[in-house]
């Protein structure tokens, strides 16, 4: 680590990788009201699960890459963090909220709206947590070096506080509803959060592989490029059914289906780059996670994504257990991993270690993400069950949802796989560390870059 102030990632990542915990705890409680429907029924309620089992994952995302920028913009800036004493605020804030939040789910306050239940005050909160956030990035890589990937970066993360300023917007007509609910929902993950995603992926690339930057920057302006032209008239593929005019159908097939390209752009960057390498870089963990998260999202996002972006299938698709399947894989993929695979990356770092218990991390990488895989094509098998049964023979949604049993039971048994393996993962970084180097890396010097 070359600047202290990078060391505010630390609890940034602590506090990611506990509401990680929360989440998947939280996916199992809400796998197993789907089979065993009275669970908690009394106490908890599926709609309360669920939306805990969101909503941590949302906010454990994005401290995540909170983290990741304040490990990677002194690096890149060559300059300390603006104000750490801010940075800790900010976490603060982001944590009181999102647990107050959380404790008023539990009580049954929250509202509505999916994915964006937090109350008015919270989302107001986060506003102020955004402004603190991005005042100080901005000063920081500002006043220091400008690197393409800062600037991607900084792009990304204003475009995130724009864009939520749309879930305080809630018009009572609910054809405009769905449409700016959209803006939040739809243009993160498939914009401007790609762009975070690009910035980091770059990092961890350059830092790993030794490639020269002048290569590595031309592929972040590309995926940048297919990301932007591509993601935001992509929104169209949520406005088939809400009401919109018809012209969407057409626009959201379309760039729905050109959404693909920045993905798969991604992988080919991560493994060309990778050949091209000149450095064996002895965190063999981060870049399975590095290598793996392109590939993940590419599946989860792009090809799972491109399953039903188009409006003649999403007629039959739209809302079934296949949404679901691409949801899971699609955020995983791309945005768990991610954060995975920095965390990986910057944690012995951090914690001041050589590269540790790689062997159990990437046993956790291996379970992890065969159990995702999983657990999607359970979800994808219940989803085209239940087409066929309820959009084109029109059961009813319950006698069709008798049918699936089987299939959540499997969701629920690739859940726990889930669960075993974030144990792992949690253990493999934060854990008492394994001094010992081999000799072949205690040998060679610390890669600057
Ligand atoms: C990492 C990027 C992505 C993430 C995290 C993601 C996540 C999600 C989630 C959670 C939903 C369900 C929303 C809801 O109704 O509650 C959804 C819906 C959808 N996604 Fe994605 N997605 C991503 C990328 C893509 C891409 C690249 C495509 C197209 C190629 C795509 C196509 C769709 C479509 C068509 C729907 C609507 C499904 C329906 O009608 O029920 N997504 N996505
Ligand atoms: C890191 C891994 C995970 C991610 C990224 C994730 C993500 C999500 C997302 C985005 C949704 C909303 C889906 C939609 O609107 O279509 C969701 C719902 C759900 N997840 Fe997860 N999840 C994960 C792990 C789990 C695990 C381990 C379980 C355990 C079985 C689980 C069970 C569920 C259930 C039951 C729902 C509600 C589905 C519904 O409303 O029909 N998830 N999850
Ligand atoms: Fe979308």
């Amino acid at each position: 680590m070359r600047y202290q102030t990078q060391r505010i990632a630390y609890p940034y990542f602590l506090g990611a990788l506990f509401l990680f915990a929360v989440q998947i705890i939280f996916g199992v409680l809400a796998g197993i009201v789907y089979v065993l429907p009275n669970f908690l029924a009394e106490i908890l309620p599926f709609n309360i699960l669920r939306m805990i089992h969101t909503n941590a994952l949302i906010v454990w995302l994005l401290m995540g890459f909170f983290g990741a920028a304040y490990y990677l913009i002194p690096e890149e800036a060559e300059r300390e963090i603006e104000s750490p004493i801010l940075a800790y605020v900010q976490l603060g804030l982001l944590m009181f909220g999102t647990l107050a939040s959380v404790v008023g789910y539990l009580f049954g306050i929250h509202g509505g709206r999916e994915f964006l239940e937090q109350p008015m005050w919270v989302k107001l909160a986060i506003v102020v947590v955004a402004l603190i956030f991005l005042y100080n990035i901005s000063a920081t890589i500002l006043k220091g070096r400008r690197t393409a990937i800062t600037t991607v970066l900084l792009l990304g993360m204003w475009g995130i506080a724009f864009f939520w300023l749309f879930a305080i917007y809630n018009p009572i007509n609910l054809s405009l509803d769905k449409l700016y609910w959209w803006y939040v929902v739809h243009i993160w993950v498939e914009g401007v959060w790609e762009l975070v995603m690009a910035s980091i992926l770059a990092f961890l690339v350059i830092k790993m592989t030794g490639v020269d930057r002048e290569v590595v920057e031309k592929w972040l302006y590309a995926i940048v490029g297919l990301a932007l032209f591509s993601g935001l008239l992509g929104t169209g593929h949520h406005y088939f059914w809400i009401g919109a005019p018809g012209y969407w159908q057409w626009i959201g097939s379309i760039f729905g289906a050109l959404e693909v390209a920045p993905f798969f752009a991604m992988v080919i960057f991560a493994f060309t780059m990778v050949w091209r390498g000149r450095r064996d870089h002895p965190n063999k963990a981060a870049m399975l996670w590095t290598l793996g998260c392109t590939v993940g999202a590419f599946f989860g996002a792009g090809v799972w994504g491109f399953m039903h972006t188009v409006a003649p299938v999403n007629y039959y698709s739209h809302g079934t257990q296949v949404t679901a399947a691409h949801g899971h894989l699609a955020f995983f993929g791309a945005y768990v991993m991610l954060n995975l695979a920095i965390i990986t990356y910057a944690m012995p770092h951090l914690r001041n270690r050589q590269p540790y218990n790689q062997v159990l991390n990437m046993w956790s990488f291996w379970i992890m993400t065969s159990a995702m895989a999983f657990m999607t094509f359970t979800l994808t098998f219940a989803g085209v069950v239940q087409v066929h049964l309820q959009r084109v023979l029109g059961m009813y949604y319950m006698e069709v949802q008798e049918q699936l049993g089987l299939f959540y039971w499997m969701r629920l048994g690739a859940g726990l796989f889930v669960a075993f393996s974030v144990i792992l993962f949690l253990y493999a970084v934060l854990g008492p560390a394994r001094e010992d180097r081999p000799a072949r890396l205690a040998a060679a010097p610390e890669p600057a870059e």
